[in-house]
């Protein structure tokens, strides 16, 4: 069927101008951009979003890197977006990500991993619901 999946291109790849570049690999793997803004997130923001990760030892420096500089946040539509985008953007640690994955090829480390994507379709429900208004959704 066709789906939803919520996409963050992350603080590194916006900083290396790879914003376009990993939107290519998006489109190449059957994704379509239906939605997309850039922002910088707010430190609330970020904690919210990555509620779910609170008590990891790693919660504070991931906060403090995704407000390190812009992201965009982007809505993604295809047959079995889910899936089709974690296939896309691989491992999340970049060392275990296969060759031709977003994050084997252009991402620097597990937590500068250039990408996230939701990891089921209720939490890209959830994902899409706390960065966007349904009117800024065009599919
Ligand atoms: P993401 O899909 O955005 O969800 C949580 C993020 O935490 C993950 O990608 C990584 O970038 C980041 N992270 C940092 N350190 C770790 C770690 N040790 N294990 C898992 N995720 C980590």
């Amino acid at each position: 069927a066709i789906t939803r999946t919520f996409s963050i291109i992350k603080p590194d790849a916006t900083r290396r101008n790879l914003t376009g570049a990993v939107t290519k690999m998006l489109e190449e793997a059957g994704l379509r951009v239906v939605a997309s803004k850039r922002i910088q997130m707010s430190r609330e923001q970020a904690e919210g979003f990555y509620g779910v990760h609170k008590e990891r030892p790693f919660f504070n420096d991931l906060v403090t890197f995704m407000t390190s500089g812009p992201v965009v946040v982007q809505v993604l539509e295809g047959e079995d977006a889910v899936k089709r985008n974690r296939d896309i953007m691989g491992a999340t640690n970049p060392e275990n990500a296969e060759p031709g994955t977003i994050r084997k090829e252009l991402a620097e480390s597990i937590e500068a991993n250039s990408v996230h994507g939701s990891d089921s379709e209720e939490n890209a429900k959830i994902e899409i619901d706390f960065f966007f208004k349904p009117e800024e959704i065009v599919g």
